[in-house]
């Protein structure tokens, strides 16, 4: 196996839009040689040969890293990191980029997370613990206040928190998750949490362990349609920076939730490094955490990475090497905007396979960038392969002046039953206006 070296070829484990938008930053750095994915998509095979083992198949990728002996493989996904992927690939003596599983949990589990943030008297929503419907459904009857928030414990692709306006809502969802276990063992413990209200802010960071170092902000919309409404998603786009979080704001989450999240890390034995993603309310009380990811977010990285100056490589390496703080990191002052292209249906039923057209047209626009989601490629056409499908992004002097040409560049595009939210943005500038 070759060591860290000056020249390295590199493995991205997964396949959607932010594994697309990790890989073309990282083949900017004159450090990068060859850079393979798996499973990766249409679009990724474009920019890095794909391989077809699965995001989570840990023994697949650890045989396919000492096959392709590469320099370090960069694990995206929060399914492996939470499995422990790192672990073993760093077992095999293979370079890892992510969390190991111990520190993973933060993202795997909201009852380690919440106890965590309770003991290090980090600011998030009051919450308890159940482990049987019964003793859930007393506590909500007996507070009788709505919205109740109900999280399933463990990783629920995303769709594990559940806001419910009344008693018998909260009897479906529990009885959902302990009791029909939609999302399996995930739902075995549940976390009943305090409603918050106010903008949403994520923050991705990069740290070592030691130092850590936030990325610029960005903004979520995840719910389905125009004007925050229908089922959650994966994420239907995303705009950087995000208009609510001003320089006070940030100082605050420094000082109260970044470094002491670390820190607490740290005095649990679970150091963290690789990236963490803090989804944040601003409450009228301040800013809280309303969960940690344990990876990049997805599609925020869509709007985050274009602005990074600094070598992502040269990043990389030196949270590896836990160095980080010799770095100064360094971004771009123009805003970035992504609006995804969803298959119609999602995110519930749709279909797949249907051919996508105008992906040309845009291939030489300044400042436009195509990340692929879902597609598969057949010769020289693409094709619909999953429900997000595209992130179509752009870049400009402010998050107007983006989010004009991402939507000028969806116009060019087209495959049958498309559907995007015609309002990405739109809603920060509103909560601006109202605080
Ligand atoms: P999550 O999957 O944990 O990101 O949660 C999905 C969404 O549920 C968040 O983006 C919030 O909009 C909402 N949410 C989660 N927790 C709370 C809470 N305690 N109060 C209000 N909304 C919440
Ligand atoms: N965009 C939220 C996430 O990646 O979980």
């Amino acid at each position: 196996m070759k060591g860290m070296e000056l020249f390295m070829d590199i493995l991205v484990v997964g396949g959607g839009g932010r594994e697309h938008a990790i890989i073309k930053k990282i083949k900017e750095s004159p450090r990068c040689d060859k850079i393979y994915c798996t499973p990766g998509n249409g679009g990724i095979s474009c920019d890095a040969k794909c391989f077809d083992i699965k995001a989570d198949d840990i023994t697949g990728v650890v045989e396919l890293s000492k096959g392709l002996q590469v320099d370090l493989v960069f694990v995206a996904p929060d399914n492996p990191l939470v499995a422990g992927m790192v672990d073993a690939l760093e077992k095999e003596g293979i370079a890892a980029f992510g969390p190991r599983a111990n520190a993973a949990e933060l993202e795997g589990s909201k009852v380690f997370s919440k106890r965590l943030m309770k003991k290090y008297n980090i600011p998030t929503a009051d919450y308890e613990i159940f482990d049987n419907p019964a003793d859930t459904l007393t506590y909500i009857r007996k507070q009788g206040r709505y919205p109740a928030v109900l999280k399933a414990d463990g990783l629920a692709l995303g769709k594990g928190v559940l806001l419910c306006d009344n008693y018998s809502q909260a009897k479906a969802a529990v009885k959902s998750l302990m009791q029909d276990k939609i999302f399996g063992a995930a739902g075995s413990r549940v976390v009943v949490e305090e409603f918050l209200t106010g903008p949403e802010v994520s923050v991705l960071a990069f740290t070592d362990g030691k130092t850590i170092c936030p990325m610029v902000s960005a903004k979520d919309h995840k719910r389905a349609f125009d004007g925050d409404m229908g089922p959650n998603t994966g994420g239907m786009g995303a705009i950087s920076p995000n208009p609510n979080y001003d320089d006070e704001t940030a100082e605050f989450c420094m000082n109260r939730i970044f470094l002491p999240t670390i820190q607490a890390m740290n005095k649990e034995g679970r150091p963290f490094k690789g990236c963490l993603y803090f989804g944040l309310m601003l409450t009228l009380d301040g800013p809280k955490v309303i969960e940690y990811n344990c990876r990049f977010g997805d599609p925020e990285t869509q709007v985050v990475l274009p602005r990074l100056k600094t070598d992502l490589l040269e990043i990389i390496c030196a949270i590896r090497e836990e160095r980080l703080s010799e770095l100064n990191i360094e971004w771009s002052d123009d805003a970035c905007a992504c609006v995804v292209m969803a298959s119609g249906g999602y995110p519930g039923e749709y279909k797949k396979g249907i051919k996508i057209t105008g992906l040309d047209s845009n291939g030489q626009l300044d400042d436009v960038i195509i990340f692929h989601a879902g597609t598969s490629k057949e010769s020289r056409d693409f094709y619909t392969n999953g429900g997000r499908v595209l992130g179509v992004t752009a870049k400009g002097k402010s998050v107007d002046a983006a989010l004009n040409l991402a939507y000028g560049a969806v116009a060019r595009i087209d495959f049958k039953d498309a559907h995007y939210r015609r309002d990405i943005g739109k809603a920060a500038a509103q909560e601006d206006t109202k605080m």
